[in-house]
């Protein structure tokens, strides 16, 4: 017989502390207070066996959250699987943007591109009820898990499928806000840190050699032709990107461009708009 309290200690000799509590916690349907209040409960032989192949993949470097099954964006949690990106906190900068810019127009007509789990449509329709939003992913597999995130926090979106724009015919919109894929495909950094378990369609542009903004340039150059007069753009990017993509997005004919820093201080956010 295994209790709660032996489970967690023999997991923490395995895999860090605080990942062995999340999983004991999942397989035992429990909280941390009762984690602590009943340590001596046992765990039936099916959750042992369940816990241990859960610890295997997490020694393995499999992400927490694709254990778990969520993860947690801007005060939500958000179900994900190995279809979509884990959400960044990074991400939570771009986020934070768009709410600013939505302050201001509350009932805008807003677009995600790239949008994976789904974590910032559902995110800004959740804020901002009035708004339009819609959501384009080339992954049917991404868009599932998207739409279960809009089912569980009641938002309305629409979804399509396709290359960025092209599902969009020449429809205009006030804001668009994009997290591409944006890692360089020579980046030693996709081999690390449980990269390798992610889709890499959501990681890099896949261009052998090349400097990672493939997606970036797609993003930006179709930006004019879908923005509304006083839209905006928002686009995420690697922390030594900016320059570049400023530089894109003074081609693509947007105006008033700025970068913002995320909680590292690095450049991670720029952005202009149509005058
Ligand atoms: C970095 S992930 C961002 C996911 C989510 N928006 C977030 O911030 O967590 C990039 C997303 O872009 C999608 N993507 C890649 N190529 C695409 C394309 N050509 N057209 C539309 N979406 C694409 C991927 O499937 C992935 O879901």
């Amino acid at each position: 017989m295994t209790s709660l309290g032996d489970a967690w200690r023999l997991a923490s000799e395995r895999i860090d502390r605080l990942d062995a509590r999340l999983l004991v916690q999942q397989v035992a349907t429990c909280t941390h207070a009762d984690l602590l209040a009943h340590a001596a409960r046992c765990l039936s032989v099916e959750q042992v066996a369940r816990l241990d192949k859960l610890v295997r993949r997490r020694a393995a470097g499999e992400p927490l959250a694709y254990l778990l099954g969520s993860a947690p964006f801007h005060d939500r949690e958000f179900l994900v699987s190995p279809a979509v990106l884990i959400p960044r906190p990074e991400t939570e900068l771009l986020a934070e943007l768009a709410i600013e810019c939505l302050r201001l127009l509350p009932a805008a007509k807003v677009l995600d591109l790239g949008t994976g789990s789904g974590v910032l449509a559902v995110t800004l329709k959740c804020l901002f009820p009035e708004a339009t939003v819609s959501a384009v992913d080339v992954s049917q597999a991404a868009l599932d898990v998207a739409r279960s995130n809009a089912r569980r926090h009641a938002a309305e979106i629409r979804f399509l499928q396709g290359d960025w724009y092209a599902p969009l015919g020449e429809e205009c919109f006030d804001l668009i806000v994009a997290n591409p894929p944006y890692v360089a495909d020579a980046d030693p950094h996709l081999g690390r840190d449980g990269l390798p378990f992610e889709p890499q369609v959501a990681l890099t542009d896949g261009i052998r050699g090349g400097d990672g903004l493939n997606c970036i340039r797609a993003v930006v150059s179709g930006a004019s032709r879908h923005l509304l007069p006083g839209g905006w753009l928002l686009v995420e990017h690697g922390y030594n990107q900016a320059t570049a993509v400023r530089h894109l997005l003074r081609e693509g004919d947007l105006s008033g461009l700025v970068t913002w820093h995320d909680l590292s201080h690095l450049e991670r956010v720029s952005g202009g708009c149509l005058r």
